[in-house]
Formats: C-alpha cells, sequence, structure tokens
C-alpha cells in the first residue's frame, strides 16, 4: 500500500485534484486508503447502501445496469458519489475488469472535502453533467 506522499503524487496526477495546492493534497492524501482489486472483482453492488467514494488511480472498472455496460472508467476518474450524496442505494454495478487501484473515501471524509474545496465539487458536478448527457444521447437508454 502506498504511504500518504506517494498517493499526494498519484493524487496530483489527477485533474479532479490538480486545482489544489500540495498543502490542500496531501492533507487529502491523508484521508482516504488504497484498495487493490483483481479483474472481476465487484467494487460497488447495485442496490446497496454506499459508504465510500472511490477515485480510479490505475486500472479499469466497469459501471453495469443489469447486462447494460453505461461507461468505462479509468485513471482519474471517479465513482460511488451519487449515493453519498443522496444517501440512496448504489445506483448501478461497478466491477474491475483489469488489475485495479483506487483510492478510497469514507463518506464523511468525502462530505468534509467537497464542503471545503469548491473546486472540486465544481469538478464533480461537470463530470456528473458529462454522464448525465451521455446516457440522454445513448440510444434506448
Ligand atoms: P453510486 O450510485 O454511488 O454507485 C454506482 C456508481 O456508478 C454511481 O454512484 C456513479 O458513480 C456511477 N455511475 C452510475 N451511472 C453512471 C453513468 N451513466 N455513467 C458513469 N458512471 C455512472
Amino acid at each position: 500500500m502506498a504511504g500518504a506522499s506517494e498517493t499526494a503524487t498519484l493524487l496530483a496526477s489527477v485533474p479532479f485534484f490538480t486545482g489544489l495546492d500540495e498543502k490542500k493534497r496531501n492533507a487529502i492524501a491523508t484521508q482516504g486508503k488504497e484498495l487493490s482489486y483483481k479483474a472481476g472483482d465487484a467494487i460497488v453492488d447495485e442496490g446497496t447502501m454506499g459508504v465510500g467514494f472511490y477515485l480510479v488511480l490505475d486500472g479499469k472498472a466497469e459501471v453495469r445496469k443489469g447486462s447494460k455496460v453505461l461507461a468505462t472508467l479509468g485513471k482519474g476518474q471517479f465513482f460511488g458519489e451519487m449515493s453519498l450524496i443522496d444517501e440512496g442505494p448504489r445506483s448501478a454495478d461497478v466491477v474491475a475488469i483489469a488489475p485495479t487501484k483506487c483510492w478510497a473515501l469514507t463518506s464523511w471524509a468525502f462530505s468534509a472535502i467537497v464542503k471545503t474545496n469548491p473546486d472540486v465539487a465544481l469538478l464533480m458536478l461537470k463530470e456528473m453533467v458529462k454522464r448525465l448527457r451521455a446516457a440522454q444521447t445513448t440510444p434506448g437508454s
């Protein structure tokens, strides 16, 4: 498992956190933990209550609803925010499709970071709007 300084370096390469200064990034790095998954491992299960937010540090994960693949997420992309924002059940399964490393935050650390870093909140909103637009233009959805 990477130490906090290694995680801070990884976070610096992720667009999601590039707007933050080093001090803030270092502080944030200490709040999450790195988790590793094998190809085929379920990271998030649809319908369950969410307690984690995930940022992909390496590898690839598929967002699936039943047999439908909604998105493939790679380095620098996040998932698990929906359940933490509205405290509802997970909207989809997220499954590693390659060896995957994620940086995971608990719901309370996630809320604190979003509340105190408007740049992070805005980047998250922009990505969520992008996903909504993509879902609206997917034939048959
Ligand atoms: P959550 O509902 O907590 O858990 C499943 C996650 O999959 C969800 O948060 C989002 O992060 C992600 N997700 C759901 N629908 C889509 C989509 N259409 N495109 C990309 N990611 C999605």
